[in-house]
């Protein structure tokens, strides 16, 4: 089984190059089925999670042309199918993007329930509420959601009762088609809901309000095929920022949105750490010593539940104690019980954690139980003094593309073994 092994206490320097945004591009993706011509989709991030649905459209019949890495021709006109099912799209949460795009160009799709990384139930009755309001008949039948609308779909004004970022560019997708004008209220505002926005409308679609907590949809006879670029991965940057702040490194993270990151440049700054904001980069300067400070996730533009581990670890080293707060998921603080192994000192109360800063981390066998867990453990190996082993990082891989090289390039002493023998190699060569 692949695992990265590292030997930290060295702190990251460098300059690292941020990918596009995953969750963007899974919804583009699936939008993508929403036109008969050509869309060519670029800066995607070559992650298991978006090539599960590159290949589940080809499944059913779309034509897609790898152009390179990052970029990839999606040809739906020949789509034969509305029914996905695979055992890889089973796996992700985001196979749930083509039933709102088979529903809004087909009036029928027939896709496994979501999976996705185990941090709470994470039920979709708020996508099921959207795609009924705009007349489609959903059931659930053998762990399948199957939804049609024989007479197509129609406008309406829909209030989601909770601030869903997967239900926002679901009904989004079914309604860019539906004849009359749609509103979405109680939205998520995340960069992502405006990229795919943006995306759609690059099609011809008719969106307004991405961003804001009211979306308005006004319907149009058909999209046409366009090129777009995705944005770059506000969770990714993040993920560096605070790698640089746990390690007491010096990171210039470039391709950014500066915007998109500045509840994260809050925190550090509140910690006492050096943020520089360039126009498309930022450069993280870790302080010796860190100060504590307490943390709420929220949705956009509050601070991110994506990054509530990466700073949670580092709050973990902070010289205090630190209150995070997960609002968004019931479940997420699972990587709790794999940090106290390396000598972390946090108390869990339900959806209250407690951090109690140590001096260091000691290096410890652990398990990347989600991918921003995974994300958050690798930073935790490479401030820690000895060798620390991350297990299971095929989380890890759904989410962050060549992430062990990027951290090489930073100087972090990291490798990927599938092996007790590599591992046993790198120990031997590192000393
Ligand atoms: C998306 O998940 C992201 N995944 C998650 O990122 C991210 O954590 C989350 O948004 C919040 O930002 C993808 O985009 C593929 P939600 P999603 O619907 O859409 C509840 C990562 O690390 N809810 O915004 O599933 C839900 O239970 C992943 O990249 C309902 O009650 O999140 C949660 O408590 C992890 N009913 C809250 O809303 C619904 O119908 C927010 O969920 C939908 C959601």
């Amino acid at each position: 089984m692949e695992q990265f092994i590292m030997k930290g206490g060295t702190p990251l320097h460098g300059e690292v190059v941020i990918g596009g945004a995953k969750n963007a591009a899974l919804g583009i993706i699936a939008g993508a089925l929403l036109t008969d011509e050509d869309v060519i989709i670029e800066n995607l991030p070559d992650v298991r999670d978006i090539n599960v649905m590159l290949e589940a459209l080809k499944e059913i019949g779309a034509v897609v042309e790898r152009i390179d890495r990052h970029t990839a021709k999606i040809s739906a006109v020949g789509v034969t199918s509305v029914s996905i099912d695979d055992e890889y799209i089973r796996k992700i949460r985001a196979s749930y993007y083509f039933i709102g795009a088979l529903l809004g160009k087909h009036h029928m799709a027939d896709v496994p329930l979501p999976g996705g990384c185990a941090i709470g139930s994470r039920p979709i009755d708020q996508h099921i509420k959207g795609f009924r309001a705009l007349g489609a008949k959903v059931e659930i039948r053998n762990g399948c959601v199957q939804a049609a609308a024989s007479e197509g779909l129609h406008s309406s004004h829909i209030y989601l009762d909770v601030v869903s970022v997967g239900a926002t560019i679901n009904i989004m997708l079914a309604a860019v088609l539906a004849e009359g004008r749609t509103i979405i209220e109680n939205v998520a505002k995340e960069p992502h809901i405006v990229d795919v926005a943006n995306f759609l409308n690059s099609m011809g679609a008719n969106i307004k309000g991405a961003g804001t907590d009211t979306i308005r949809i006004r319907g149009v006879r058909r999209l046409h095929g366009t090129t777009y670029a995705v944005i770059p991965d506000q969770i990714e940057a993040g993920t560096f920022m605070c790698a640089a702040a746990a390690t007491r490194g010096d990171i210039l993270i470039k391709n950014v949105i500066p915007k998109h990151l500045e509840s994260i440049t809050a925190k550090l700054l509140e910690m006492g750490n050096t943020v520089y904001e360039y126009d498309e980069a930022v450069r993280v300067v870790g302080a010796p010593v860190q100060h504590p400070t307490d943390v709420k996730t929220l949705p956009y533009p509050g601070f991110p539940t994506d990054m509530q581990p990466q700073m949670s670890v580092t709050l973990a080293l902070a010289d205090g104690t630190s209150v995070v707060t997960e609002s968004i998921f019931e479940n997420r603080f699972k990587y709790v019980d794999e940090l106290a192994r390396m000598g972390s000192n946090i108390k869990v109360e339900g959806n209250v954690s407690v951090i109690d800063g140590v001096k260091r981390f000691m290096g410890a066998s652990v398990n990347a139980l989600d991918l921003r867990a995974g994300a958050a453990l690798v930073i935790a190996g490479l401030a820690a003094d000895g060798i620390t082993t991350v297990r299971d990082i095929v989380y890890i891989q759904r989410g962050y593309e060549h992430f062990e090289q990027k951290l090489q390039a930073l100087g972090a002493q990291i490798e990927l073994v599938d092996s007790e023998r590599e591992a046993q190699k790198f120990r031997l060569k590192i000393g």
